[in-house]
C-alpha cells in the first residue's frame, strides 16, 4: 500500500460519507482526525513491566472522517473493507461480521464507561498503516477514533488519557492484553523526535531522533503471525513472576522495572529458568533504554544502535519473541555499512525490523535485503523508510461546496 497524504484521506472520506452512508458533510458537524501508527525504536516488551519504552509515530496513519447525528445510532464505513457497520450507543457489542469496527465499538464502549456523554454519529475509516505487520494500525485506530469522537462532542481529553482510554478498549473490549505504548505514541508523537515514555508514571519526553542524515528504515518480514497472541501472554506471565521473585527479595520492588543489573545478578543464580532469562530481557532493556536517550542527547548514533544491537540480542536469546525471518533481515542489516543498528521490533514472531541507517546507504541496505532475504526464506520483504510525525490531531472539513 503507497502512502497517500492526509489531505486525500479526507477528500476521499468526505465522498464515501456522502456516497456510501448519504450524508451531506456540514463543517458545523462534520470534522475529520488522524493518528499515525508507530514503530518502536528501543524498549522492547517493556511497556507491561512498568518500564520504559522509545517509539515514534510513523507517516502512515488512519484518518477518520466523521459527523453528529441527531439520534444514538452509529455508522461505520470502512473503506478497506468496502463495508458498513452500525450499532445504536445504548447497545455496544462486538461484530463478527465487521471485527474492523470493533476498535471503534470499544472506544465508544470505554469512554461511555468512563463517563464521557456521546451522541450518534456517522464516520468513515480509511488510512495506510500496513495491516498485521506490528506498525500499530489497530493502535491507530483507537487512538483516531477517541480524537474525532473528542472533537465531535468537546470532550476534552488530553493525549495520555487517550492512550489509556484505547488500551483499555483493546484490553477491555477487544479482548488482546497489550501495555500502553502503542495507543501513547499514537496519541502524543512529536515530528522529528522519540517519545521516551515511563509506562509507570506515564511522564514523557520528546527527544531529537538527529535523523539529518540518517533514515529509519523499517522491514516488514511479511511471515504470517500465529503465534504471537499466546506467547505474548505467555512472556505477560513470565514476567510476573520474574516480579514477584524481586518482590519477595527486595524491598520496594514491585514491576521488573524496578530491579537494576546489579540488583539481578545479585539474584539470578536463584531464579528457575526460563525467568532468568526473561527477567534479564527485561531489566537489561530498560536500561538500554535510558541509555538510548542518553546517547541521542549526546548526538551519538553510533552509541544509539550499539544499544539497539544489544537490544535485538536479548530478544532473541533471553525473551525468545525473535524469529528466523527477523533474524535474517537484522543480520543482513548488521552486514551492512553505514547502518548504525538493528533490531527486530514490536511484539515479535513475525512483524517488522527496524534499522537506523546513513542516508547514503539505504538503497545498499534494501538491495542488499531484497536479495537475501527471499533466497533465505521463500517470502518477499516490505521495505519503508519511515519520518517520525506528530501524535493525533482534528482536522476541519469544509462544507460540501464550499471546498
Ligand atoms: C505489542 C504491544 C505493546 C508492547 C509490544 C512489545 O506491540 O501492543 O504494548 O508490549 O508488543 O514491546
Amino acid at each position: 500500500m503507497a502512502p497517500e497524504n492526509t489531505a486525500e484521506k479526507v477528500r476521499r472520506g468526505l465522498e464515501a460519507l456522502r456516497t456510501r452512508l448519504g450524508v451531506a458533510a456540514s463543517a458545523s458537524k462534520g470534522l475529520a482526525a488522524r493518528a499515525p501508527g508507530r514503530v518502536n525504536l528501543i524498549g522492547e516488551h517493556t511497556d507491561y513491566n512498568d518500564g520504559f519504552v522509545f517509539p515514534m509515530a510513523i507517516d502512515r496513519e488512519i484518518v477518520l472522517v466523521g459527523q453528529r447525528r441527531e439520534d444514538e445510532v452509529v455508522r461505520l464505513y470502512s473503506l478497506d473493507y468496502d463495508q458498513e457497520s452500525q450499532f445504536t450507543l445504548s447497545r455496544v457489542e462486538k461484530d463478527p461480521q465487521a471485527p474492523w469496527s470493533d476498535y471503534v465499538r470499544g472506544v465508544v464502549d470505554v469512554l461511555q464507561k468512563a463517563g464521557y456523554r456521546l451522541g450518534g454519529f456517522d464516520a468513515v475509516i480509511t488510512g495506510d498503516v500496513p495491516q498485521g505487520s506490528g506498525l500499530s494500525s489497530s493502535a491507530a485506530l483507537e487512538v483516531a477514533a477517541i480524537t474525532l469522537l473528542d472533537g465531535l462532542f468537546g470532550l476534552g481529553i488530553e493525549p495520555p488519557e487517550k492512550a489509556r482510554l484505547g488500551q483499555r478498549a483493546e484490553n477491555e473490549f477487544v479482548g488482546v492484553a497489550c501495555g500502553i505504548m502503542d495507543q501513547f505514541i499514537s496519541a502524543a508523537g512529536k515530528a522529528g523526535h522519540g517519545l521516551f515514555l515511563d509506562c509507570r508514571t506515564l511522564a514523557y519526553e520528546h527527544v531529537p531522533l538527529h535523523l539529518e542524515d540518517a533514515r529509519v528504515v523499517v522491514v516488514n518480514t511479511n511471515k504470517r503471525r500465529g503465534l504471537v497472541d499466546s506467547e505474548y501472554n505467555a512472556r505477560r506471565r513470565e514476567c510476573e513472576e520474574g516480579a514477584a521473585f524481586f518482590a519477595a527479595r527486595i524491598p520496594g520492588v514491585k514491576a521488573l522495572r524496578d530491579v537494576t543489573m546489579e540488583q539481578f545478578a545479585a539474584y539470578e543464580s536463584e531464579l528457575p529458568e526460563p525467568i532468568r532469562r526473561r527477567s534479564r530481557h527485561v531489566v537489561s532493556e530498560c536500561q538500554r533504554v535510558l541509555d538510548s536517550v542518553e546517547a541521542l542527547k549526546a548526538g551519538d548514533l553510533e552509541r544509539f544502535g550499539q544499544l539497539m544491537n544489544q537490544s535485538h540480542i536479548s530478544l532473541r536469546d533471553d525473551f525468545e519473541v525473535s524469529c528466523r525471518e527477523l533474524d535474517v533481515i537484522v543480520e543482513i542489516a548488521w552486514k551492512t555499512p553505514g547502518v548504525y543498528g538493528a533490531r527486530m521490533t514490536g511484539a515479535g514472531f513475525g512483524g517488522c525490523a527496524v534499522a537506523l541507517v546513513h542516508k547514503d546507504q539505504v538503497e545498499a541496505l534494501s538491495a542488499a535485503i531484497r536479495e537475501t532475504y527471499p533466497e533465505e526464506t521463500g517470502l518477499t520483504p516490505d521495505i519503508y523508510v519511515f519520518s517520525a510525525v506528530d501524535g493525533a490531531s482534528v482536522l476541519a472539513v469544509e462544507s460540501e461546496g464550499s471546498a
